[in-house]
């Protein structure tokens, strides 16, 4: 019963598109109006600038830490990475909006985080690193994620590994707008590193 209901509070909490209501609360916008029309960090940042952009990649962060921490804290027999996909998908697939949701980056960094606190550094050092040479916050997502799938295989932590993958593959789909844009030379550029923005 109590891992039904993590699991239910899981997808809940992941499921509060905290860019859509820290918009309409604080910033009377509606974040799906602006830019790539996502409700997560990056559209946030060019909705509501670096305050409001940096406040919702922290509340979307915290919907992935918490279930894995509250799980681990109970300590459930499931797998605390379980109750951190559920928040995953409640984030993509959020049944306040209709089930259309993010692309799942700043909650999945906040899974791994809780989860594996060093395995997440590392994985957020390399999304920097190609975010620095490429100024392109889609690519580097998708590359932080493909990075972390590799680095998994290190850790010989097979649900780990099967949760990496799982993100990557839902994280390639959301970015089908993105890959067709960086394909085609159009994606839009962050003012950071060496191809950024002007
Ligand atoms: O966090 C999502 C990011 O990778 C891309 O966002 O708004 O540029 O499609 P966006």
């Amino acid at each position: 019963m109590l891992i039904f209901t993590l699991l239910i509070f899981a997808y809940l909490i992941g499921s509060i598109p905290f860019g859509l209501v820290i918009g309409k609360l604080i910033y009377k916008k509606d974040i799906r109006q602006f830019g790539s029309g996502n409700i997560g960090t990056t559209n946030a940042f060019r909705a509501f600038g670096k305050a409001g952009g940096t406040l919702v990649f922290v509340c979307d962060m915290l919907k992935g830490m918490i279930p894995v921490l509250l799980a681990s804290y109970l300590d459930v027999s499931w797998h605390p990475l379980l109750f951190g996909g559920m928040a995953i998908l409640g984030h993509s697939f959020p049944i306040f909006l209709k089930f259309k949701g993010g692309k799942a980056v700043a909650t999945s960094f906040g899974v791994v985080l809780a989860y594996h606190p060093i395995f997440a550094l590392i994985a957020i050092a390399s999304f920097f690193i190609s975010l620095y040479i490429t100024s392109m916050v889609s690519f580097s997502s998708i590359f932080a994620v493909a990075f972390a799938l590799a680095l998994s295989l290190f850790y010989q932590d097979w649900v780990l590994t099967f949760v990496t993958l799982l993100v990557f593959i839902l994280i390639v789909v959301r970015h089908k707008d993105n890959i067709k844009r960086i394909r085609q030379g159009t994606e839009s550029r962050v003012p950071f590193g060496l191809r950024k923005s002007q």
